[in-house]
């Protein structure tokens, strides 16, 4: 077990609160969740790898009150720190390949946050070619990455993650991520490309989904 999940269980009531600490150290989650919705981002969201629910609730925040939200996630009990409108927001354990086995009604936009480094390199592709099949076409496709740079901030997440959470985790470049992740994929230009702080690593990428090409006789 990791020094990051033995010091969770012990924070008991306080996790909450002091894991919106620890991420805010990293991340503003409130202006990152302003800059998805400034980006188009409303309706049904689709959150792959949701984890426990801290970035779902900044970001129901800032959403049109009519949106829902599903977070799904292989970990254990995704959402348990979720502490917003539960009517509005609901979370499975279950993976992106079978939530689009089931065939849901296409969501309105699908965001993959602080995840593709966490995912081995022969997963990598299927995981957000499933995430995309599960966005309708004009739909937004948001992904947030920690941006692999020669910096001190950079090199203090790899070792949050590795150190501290125990993780397998390798990180992109922003080309990487343009030129191999989403290639070949059904996607307009870039909606927004934008760095979040506190530490500019936070890298935002959206696009919109294309609508499919007509067959051509
Ligand atoms: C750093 S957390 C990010 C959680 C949340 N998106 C956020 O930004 O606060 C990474 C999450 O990705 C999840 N994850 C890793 N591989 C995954 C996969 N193949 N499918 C779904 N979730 C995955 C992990 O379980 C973990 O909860």
């Amino acid at each position: 077990m990791s020094i990051g999940s033995i010091g969770r269980r012990m924070l008991g009531p306080f996790e909450h609160r002091v894991s919106q600490w620890v991420k805010a150290v990293f991340l503003n989650t409130d202006k990152l969740s302003q800059a998805i919705v400034a980006a188009g981002a409303q309706g049904r969201i689709l959150e792959v790898g949701c984890g426990d629910g801290i970035l779902a609730e900044a970001l129901m925040r800032q959403l049109p009150p009519t949106s829902e939200f599903l977070g799904i996630d292989i970990s254990e009990n995704p959402g348990h720190l979720f502490g917003g409108d539960r009517t509005r927001a609901s979370f499975q354990n279950i993976t992106v390949a079978e939530l689009a086995a089931s065939a849901p009604e296409p969501f309105d936009v699908v965001a993959i946050i602080d995840v593709l480094h966490h995912v081995p390199d022969a997963e990598l592709k299927s995981l957000v070619d499933d995430a995309f099949s599960l966005l309708r076409e004009g739909g937004l496709f948001v992904i947030v990455e920690w941006e692999r740079r020669k910096t001190p901030g950079f090199w203090a997440g790899w070792f949050s993650d590795r150190c501290i959470s125990g993780q397998q985790v390798r990180f992109f470049t922003a080309d990487e991520l343009l030129n191999r992740v989403t290639a070949q994929m059904a996607i307009g230009s870039l909606v927004t490309r934008q760095r979040i702080g506190p530490i500019k690593s936070n890298l935002l990428l959206a696009w919109p989904k294309l609508a499919r090409q007509p067959v051509q006789m």
